[in-house]
């Protein structure tokens, strides 16, 4: 019995896992630790602000991003059940949990008009695709940060170099108005 239980999880794991390198989806990866400070600081977060993060991850930003800035609200989505989870448990000693909401959702499937900032760790063809429900969703003046990555057909308005010679992943965040 329990080691069907389990066999099931290890299937589950790795069904989860595996999904994005089928689908050419954006596996989970979490930003550095050593960066999520700046990636806050470059949302440059107001108490009336409403942020989104696309594909949460364990949370570490949002949650980072909280601790610097409680009077604000907060919405993570995430698909995948395993970081969905880790951000459950990341997010269990929120103080305001009504500052704090944890979508486990498509982000596509997502209305993002209330967002007035968005974070985004995700692959370039992502991006892309997400640009047009950006444009026309968005509120003017939304902004959006992106580590690493870039949008092909929207200039960013400034570009923040983390300064990381030899790390190949969180090297640059890119600031984009819409
Ligand atoms: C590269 S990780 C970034 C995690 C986190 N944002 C960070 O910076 O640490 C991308 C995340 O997006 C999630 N994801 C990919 N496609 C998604 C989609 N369509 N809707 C919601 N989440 C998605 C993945 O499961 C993964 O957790």
């Amino acid at each position: 019995m329990q080691i069907a239980a389990v066999a099931a999880v290890i299937v589950f794991v790795f069904r989860d896992l595996a999904k994005p390198m089928q689908k050419r989806e954006v596996p989970f990866i979490s930003v550095s630790r050593k960066i999520v400070g700046c990636v806050v600081q470059a949302m440059n977060i107001k108490d009336n602000d409403m942020v989104y993060e696309l594909g949460c991850g364990d949370c570490r930003v949002l949650a980072a991003a909280y601790n610097q800035n409680p009077m604000a609200k907060y919405i993570g989505i995430e698909k995948n059940t395993i970081p969905f989870l880790l951000s459950k448990w990341r997010l269990r000693k929120i103080l305001k949990p009504d500052s704090v909401d944890l979508l486990k959702k498509d982000m596509f499937d997502c209305n993002l008009s209330e967002a007035t900032i968005v974070y985004a760790y995700l692959y370039p063809h992502i991006m892309d695709k997400l640009l047009p429900k950006l444009k026309q969703e968005l509120k003017p003046g939304a902004k959006l940060v992106s580590c690493d990555f870039i949008f092909k057909e929207k200039e960013f308005n400034e570009i923040i170099d983390l300064k990381r010679p030899g790390k190949s992943l969180g090297k640059k965040l890119y600031v984009y108005r819409f």
